[in-house]
C-alpha cells in the first residue's frame, strides 16, 4: 500500500537560530516525515546575518535530526508550502504575547489556503524567554550568548564581533 509522506514547513527569519528554534525543529521533526525549515529570503528587516550564513547555521544545528531539510523561500508561504507538497505550517508560541500575532498569521494563511493547517508548538519551558531579537542585542553589545543559541551558532556570532579571528569547521 502506498503511503503519503506528511510534510510540514517551519518558516522564519532565523536571525540567528536559537536553542528555542532547535527545540521546535526537534519537536516538529517527530510529528512529520519531513520538516522543511524554510528561511524567508526577502524581508523588510535588515538582518544581522546573511541568508547564506543563516542557512549554514540551520544546516549545522539540524544535521543530527532525521527528516529535517533546510531551504530558502520567496513570496507567499502558502504558495511555497503547496509547491513542497506540505499540508502544515509549524510555528512556535512561547507566551501569550506571541499568540496574537501567530493567530493573525495563521488566519491569514488559512484565508489564502484553507487546506494548509498551522500547528502551534510550545518550546520547552527553559527556552520560553529566548528570542532572536534579544540574542542580536546581546551579541551587538558584546555579551555572552552561551545557553541562548546552539553551540554551532556561537562561532558565527563570535565571527561577527571579531571578523576573521574565528575559523568555523
Ligand atoms: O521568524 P519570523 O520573522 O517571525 O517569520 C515570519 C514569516 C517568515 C513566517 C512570515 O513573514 C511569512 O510567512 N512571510 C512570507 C510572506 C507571506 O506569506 N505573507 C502572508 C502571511 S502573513
Amino acid at each position: 500500500m502506498a503511503t503519503t509522506r506528511r510534510i510540514a514547513i517551519f518558516p522564519g527569519s532565523f536571525d540567528p537560530p536559537t536553542l528555542g528554534h532547535l527545540d521546535l525543529i526537534q519537536r516538529g521533526a517527530r510529528l512529520f516525515d519531513v520538516l522543511v525549515v524554510a528561511l524567508l529570503r526577502n524581508t523588510s528587516k535588515q538582518p544581522m546575518f546573511s541568508l547564506e550564513e543563516r542557512a549554514e547555521m540551520l544546516r549545522g544545528i539540524s544535521a543530527g535530526t532525521p527528516g529535517v531539510e533546510v531551504d530558502v523561500f520567496d513570496g507567499l508561504l502558502v504558495e511555497y508550502a503547496r509547491r513542497r507538497g506540505a499540508t502544515a505550517v509549524v510555528r512556535g508560541v512561547r507566551n501569550s504575547a506571541d499568540l496574537g500575532y501567530e493567530l493573525e498569521l495563521a488566519g491569514t494563511n488559512r484565508h489564502l489556503d484553507p487546506f494548509i493547517e498551522t500547528i502551534f508548538l510550545a518550546p520547552a519551558g527553559q527556552y520560553a524567554h529566548i528570542s532572536s531579537t534579544l540574542v542580536r542585542e546581546i551579541a551587538s553589545l558584546g555579551g555572552p550568548v552561551r545557553g541562548l543559541v546552539p553551540p554551532a551558532v556561537e562561532p558565527f556570532i563570535e565571527d561577527r564581533r571579531h571578523p576573521g579571528r574565528v575559523t568555523r569547521v
